[in-house]
């Protein structure tokens, strides 16, 4: 069954169309992902189904309701949550004040969710106290999935997680995102690093400057000539 699906869905800044009519559907439990260049759109389709940009034409239906038009935190409260490109945690606040914060629509008790976050992130835990601006940029991007995560999401859509991180870190990142997936938690994930993102897809679409080009299962498009050529370099897998 699909968790989300989106239609024909086109999103212009100005005059400038930056999504020309894009559709694809995130399987529930799966996790999805979109590759693709610079500038391609991937953070405009996760501003898109967050209600965080306006969409021009064409659909985003989450669990069988069309949601666009819907306020971000209407989209947020039934479970669509995001781990925005560059972390933006609250530099001046702390690791746990940032948590609370990410459950700022929720009314009932934290303990159990703070818990979750920390015990999936036991560095967090340990500095629950730290200023977020002084954590490491690994350290920010675990505060910014615990953050999402307080909110109890369905589908989680995280924006370049590895993005300036080190090899270590990132696969820390990887393996949690496999844990997420998991514990049941449907995952869209925008990645330039493609080949890590491909090796943990179910499936994966390729965003082409507004376009959606190829698709196919993370396998697939990691074995692809093309694929390799534009999107995975030469390192090796
Ligand atoms: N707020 C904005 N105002 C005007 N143009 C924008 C805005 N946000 C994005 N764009 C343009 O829309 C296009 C798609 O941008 P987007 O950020 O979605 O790309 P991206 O695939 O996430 O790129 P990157 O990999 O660099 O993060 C780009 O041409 C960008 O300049
Ligand atoms: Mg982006």
């Amino acid at each position: 069954m699909s968790l989300l699906k989106v239609m024909d869905l086109k999103v212009s800044y100005g005059g400038i169309e930056a999504l020309k009519g894009i559709s694809f559907e995130v399987e529930k439990g799966s996790i999805v992902t979109l590759i693709g260049a610079n500038g391609a759109g991937k953070s405009t389709t996760l501003r898109a189904i967050s209600g965080l940009v306006p969409v021009k034409s064409g659909t985003i239906t989450y669990d069988g309701n069309v949601i666009n038009g819907q306020s971000p935190q209407k989209i947020v409260a039934e479970g669509i949550c995001m781990v925005p490109e560059g972390r933006r945690v609250f530099p001046n606040l702390t690791v746990l004040e940032n948590l609370k914060i990410g459950a700022y629509l929720r009314k009932d008790d934290l303990t159990a969710d703070i818990d979750h976050v920390y015990r999936l992130f036991p560095r967090l835990k340990e500095r629950h106290w730290q200023l977020a601006g002084t954590l490491s940029g690994g350290e920010q991007q675990m505060l910014a999935v615990g953050r999402a995560l307080m909110m109890r999401p369905k589908i989680l859509m995280m924006d370049e997680p590895s993005l300036g991180l080190a090899p270590l870190v990132i696969r820390d990142i990887f393996r949690i995102i496999q844990t997420l997936h998991e514990e049941g938690i449907t995952i869209l994930l925008v990645e330039q690093n493609a080949n890590a993102a491909l090796k943990i897809a179910d499936f994966a679409f390729v965003l082409e400057t507004g376009f959606l080009g190829m698709q196919g299962t993370g396998a697939q498009l990691l074995n692809d000539p093309g694929i390799k050529a534009a999107y995975l370099g030469t390192a090796k897998a």
